[in-house]
C-alpha cells in the first residue's frame, strides 16, 4: 500500500505473496451474467474477477459502457445514455471525447465498478457493421485520437479502461469464426494504426481481443496481433482479456498472449491452465507476467488506492454532459436556401413526422445499451432495457421544438401511412421528418438503405410540402435517394439523452453546427468494396448465415477504407469524410509548411454574421515511392471565432502518420521526398496546398 512505489514495483510484492491458486483466480472470470451462480460480491456488471482480500487486493467489476453504463438497471439504479461514439467522433474535439470518457468513469465509480469495458476502435471498414456506432469512425487517426482521449477520461475517475476488439472485428455476420485476410502493411496502416493511436494516448488498462480469426489464428490466441504488435511494438503493458467467449485454448492462448479468460465459463484458464504451469507447458514467468499485467494496471489507475465510492448517479449533470456532446457532434449536412437556422420569433406551422418523435430518440443495441429510464419510451416496461431491441430514450424533440417556437403550431404524425403523413405536411408551413436505422450488436445492416419504407416515406413528404428537412438517428452512413428533394437534411445520430434539447438548439439557431463527418456516406452500397457484406450475400444453398461454418474474408481493398477508397477509385461519395455544414462561412488562407518542424501555418477567417466553429482538416499524399493513390488525414483543429474574426493555427504533422509500414523492416518508415499538403473543411474539398518536403 505504499503509495510512493510504482505501480511494477506494487505489482511484484504482491506476486510475491500469492499463491499458484491465487494467480490462477486472478485470470479468469467466475462466469457469464447474472443468471449464473457468481460471487455474491459481483456488481451484476458483464464481468466479475474475485480479489484477494487478504492481500488488500479489490475485486475486479466490470461493466459494459460504450455509450454510458449498462445494467444499471440490475441494481435499480440509473446511468446516462450519451450519443453513439460515431456521433460524437463527428465533434472531433479531442477534449469532448476527454469529457465523455469522464463521464463514464464517474458513474461507473458511483454504480460501484472498477472497471468500463468499452472503447471500442475497429474502424468503418464495412459501413453495414452493426457495431459502427460504438466505434469512432473510419479514419485511424481520428478514430485513435477521439477513442483514447475518451478512455483517458475514464481513467481520471480511477475506474480501469479498455480498448477493444484488437483486432479487425470489422463486420457481425459471422463474427466467431470469421478468418479475416490482410497484407501486414494494411493492416497496420489501417485498423492496428487506430489501435495503435489510440493505446498510446490512453495507455488503458486492457485491450479486449477479439472473435474473428485473423491470418488463420483466433485474435486471443494471435502471436502476431497480441505478442508481436501489441506488446512489443506498441509497448503495451496492461492486460489482455478475451472477449466474452472468444477464447479457445489454453496452451496455446497463454504463450500467445492472452492473459484473461473471460467471463469464464469456457474453462481454459482455470485448471487447464493450472495443470499447464504444473506440467511446465506454460512457464511460472508467464503466468506471472499475466497477474502482473492486471495488478500493475490496478494499481495504475488507482482502483487499490481510490476504490468506487457507491452514490447516487448525478443524472442532471450527466443530461447537461450529453447535450454538450451532442450539440457538437450533430451534423448539417445539408441547408438549402438557409432554411435553417428556424425562427423562434416566427408564428408558422410545423409537421413533425415519423420515428415516434412525439416521445424520444433512439439509442443502439447490444452489449452497448444503456437501460432506458422508465422503460422503452415507445413500450414501457419495468427493468432492464432487452438487448437488441429498438429502445427509446425519453427525450422528447416535440417537446423541445414547441418550447422553442411557442408561438408555432407543431403537430405530430407517426408517419407509418405516408399518405397521412403528407397530407399533414401539405397543410404546413414547414415539414421535418425523423428517420431511424435501429443497429445492434451481432447483426450487420444487409443494405446502407433505411429500413421500413422510410425512403418512401420522406419523398411523399417533400413532394408535398417544399420546405421538408430531415434529421437522421442512424448507426451510421446511409443511403438516401431523395436528397435532391429536401431542403434541409440533419445527422444526429443516436443522440444521447440530452438528443431533443440539442437538436432543438441547432434547428433554431442557439447553437451552430460544427460537426463534420467520422464516416463517408455513399451513394449505394454499389460503391463500396463489397457491394454485399460478406456473409451475407446468399450461397448456393440459399443460406446466408455463416455464424457456424467458417469463411475466409480477404479486405481487398487492403489500406483504402472509407475516403481512400473513394479517392483510389474515383468514387463520389454522397457527402465525404469530413463533411459538415455551419450557419456562418469561413475563409482559408496563406498555408505555410516548417519543413523542419513539419508544422503547417494558416489563417482561418469566420466570413459570416454569427459566431461559429470550424473544423481545419489536414491531409498529406505521400511521395510516389509509398505507392498509395489517397491522401491520409494527418491533422486537425477546431477553432472558434466570432463574425468577422481571424485566426491563425498551427498544425503539427506527426511522422508516424506519415510513414508506411515497411514488412521486411518490421518497423514504420518515414520515407524522403515531397509529400502533397492540402488544407480544407473535409476531404472533398483542398482549399489550400502545400508541399512538405522530408529530407534522406
Ligand atoms: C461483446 C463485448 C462485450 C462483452 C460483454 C461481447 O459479446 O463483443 O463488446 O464487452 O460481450 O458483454
Amino acid at each position: 500500500m505504499n503509495t510512493a512505489l510504482s505501480p511494477d514495483q506494487r505489482a511484484d510484492m504482491v506476486i510475491g505473496q500469492m499463491t499458484l491458486d491465487e494467480k490462477i483466480q486472478f485470470v479468469h472470470g467466475t462466469g457469464w451474467g447474472i443468471s449464473n451462480v457468481i460471487d455474491a460480491r459481483s456488481n451484476g456488471g458483464a464481468g466479475f474477477v474475485p480479489g484477494i482480500p487478504r492481500l488488500h487486493i479489490p475485486d475486479i467489476n466490470m461493466t459494459d459502457s460504450a455509450v454510458g453504463i449498462c445494467k444499471a438497471a440490475i441494481q435499480g439504479r440509473y446511468a446516462t445514455l450519451l450519443p453513439s461514439t460515431l456521433g460524437a467522433a463527428a465533434s472531433w474535439d479531442p477534449d469532448g471525447a476527454f469529457l465523455y470518457g469522464s463521464v463514464i468513469g464517474r458513474e461507473a465509480r458511483a454504480l460501484g465498478f472498477n472497471m468500463s469495458i468499452g472503447g471500442g476502435v475497429d474502424i468503418t471498414r464495412e459501413p453495414r457493421n452493426g457495431r459502427n456506432f460504438e466505434y469512432a469512425g473510419e479514419d485511424p487517426v481520428l478514430a485513435g485520437t477521439m477513442t483514447g482521449e475518451l478512455e483517458r477520461g475514464v481513467k481520471s475517475e480511477h475506474v480501469m479502461s479498455d480498448i477493444k476488439h484488437f483486432a479487425l472485428n470489422d463486420q457481425e455476420t459471422g463474427r466467431t469464426v470469421v478468418n479475416v485476410l490482410l497484407d501486414k502493411r494494411s493492416m497496420r496502416e489501417s485498423d492496428l494504426l487506430a489501435f495503435e493511436v489510440a493505446i498510446g494516448i490512453a495507455e488503458p488498462s486492457a485491450v479486449m481481443c477479439s472473435y474473428n480469426l485473423v491470418e488463420g489464428d483466433h485474435a486471443c490466441e494471435n502471436d502476431y496481433l497480441l505478442n508481436q504488435t501489441l506488446k512489443k511494438d506498441f509497448h503495451f503493458k496492461g492486460w489482455v482479456v478475451s472477449d466474452w467467449g472468444a477464447t479457445h485454448s489454453t496452451v496455446k492462448s497463454a504463450l500467445n498472449g492472452l492473459d484473461q479468460e473471460m467471463p469464464g465459463d469456457d474453462n481454459y484458464f482455470n485448471a487447464p491452465l493450472k495443470k499447464a504451469v504444473e506440467d511446465g507447458q506454460v512457464p511460472m514467468t508467464r503466468l506471472n507476467d499475466m497477474v502482473h499485467r492486471i495488478l500493475r494496471s490496478m494499481f495504475a489507475a488507482g482502483v487499490v488506492d481510490n476504490p468506487p465510492i457507491r452514490s447516487v448517479v448525478d443524472p442532471f449533470r450527466g443530461r447537461d454532459d450529453a447535450q454538450r456532446i451532442e450539440e457538437e457532434s450533430i451534423v448539417l449536412l445539408k441547408n438549402s436556401g438557409n432554411i435553417l437556422p428556424l425562427k423562434a420569433s416566427a408564428a408558422t406551422s410545423i409537421a413533425l413526422i415519423g420515428s415516434h418523435a412525439d416521445v424520444g430518440v433512439l439509442s443502439g443495441g447490444g452489449s452497448a445499451q444503456v437501460d432506458a429510464p422508465g422503460g422503452n419510451v415507445i413500450d414501457p416496461k419495468p427493468g432492464p432495457s432487452p438487448w437488441g431491441e429498438s429502445i427509446y430514450f425519453p427525450s422528447s424533440p416535440l417537446r423541445y421544438i414547441r418550447a422553442k417556437s411557442p408561438q408555432s403550431k407543431v403537430q405530430f404524425i407517426d408517419g407509418k401511412d405516408a399518405v397521412a403523413a403528407a397530407k399533414l405536411a401539405g397543410s404546413c408551413n414547414l415539414a421535418i421528418v425523423f428517420v431511424t436505422q435501429p443497429m445492434t450488436e451481432a447483426k450487420d445492416a444487409a443494405t446502407l438503405s433505411l429500413p421500413d419504407n422510410q425512403d418512401a416515406l420522406v419523398e411523399a413528404v417533400a413532394k408535398a410540402n417544399p420546405n421538408t428537412i430531415v434529421v437522421l438517428e442512424t448507426g451510421g452512413a446511409v443511403t438516401m435517394p431523395w436528397v435532391q428533394d429536401v431542403k434541409g437534411i440533419v445527422e444526429m445520430w443516436y443522440p444521447g439523452i440530452g438528443g431533443a434539447q440539442a437538436l432543438a438548439n441547432i434547428l433554431f439557431g442557439h447553437v451552430n453546427p460544427s460537426g463534420k463527418l467520422a464516416v463517408t456516406f455513399p451513394k449505394s452500397d454499389a460503391d463500396l468494396p463489397h457491394p454485399t457484406a460478406p456473409g451475407l450475400e446468399p450461397v448456393s444453398n440459399g443460406d446466408s448465415h455463416h455464424e457456424v461454418r467458417p469463411f475466409d474474408l480477404t479486405y481487398t481493398a487492403g489500406a483504402e477504407v472509407g475516403y481512400k477508397w473513394f479517392e483510389a477509385t474515383h468514387r463520389q461519395p454522397l457527402f465525404p469524410f469530413g463533411f459538415g455544414l455551419s450557419y456562418t462561412t469561413f475563409a482559408y488562407s496563406g498555408l505555410q509548411i516548417d519543413n523542419h518542424a513539419r508544422t503547417a501555418r494558416l489563417t482561418i477567417k469566420n466570413t459570416g454574421f454569427r459566431e461559429g466553429t470550424e473544423i481545419a482538416e489536414l491531409y498529406v499524399a505521400l511521395p510516389s515511392a509509398a505507392l498509395e493513390n489517397y491522401k491520409r488525414l494527418v491533422a486537425w483543429q477546431r477553432v472558434t471565432l466570432a463574425p468577422g474574426e481571424s485566426k491563425s493555427l498551427t498544425l503539427t504533422m506527426n511522422p508516424l502518420y506519415l510513414s508506411i509500414f515497411d514488412v521486411p523492416k518490421d518497423a514504420w518508415q518515414l520515407l524522403p521526398g515531397d509529400y502533397k499538403v492540402t488544407v480544407g473543411p473535409s476531404s472533398g474539398q483542398a482549399l489550400l496546398k502545400a508541399t512538405l518536403h522530408v529530407r534522406p
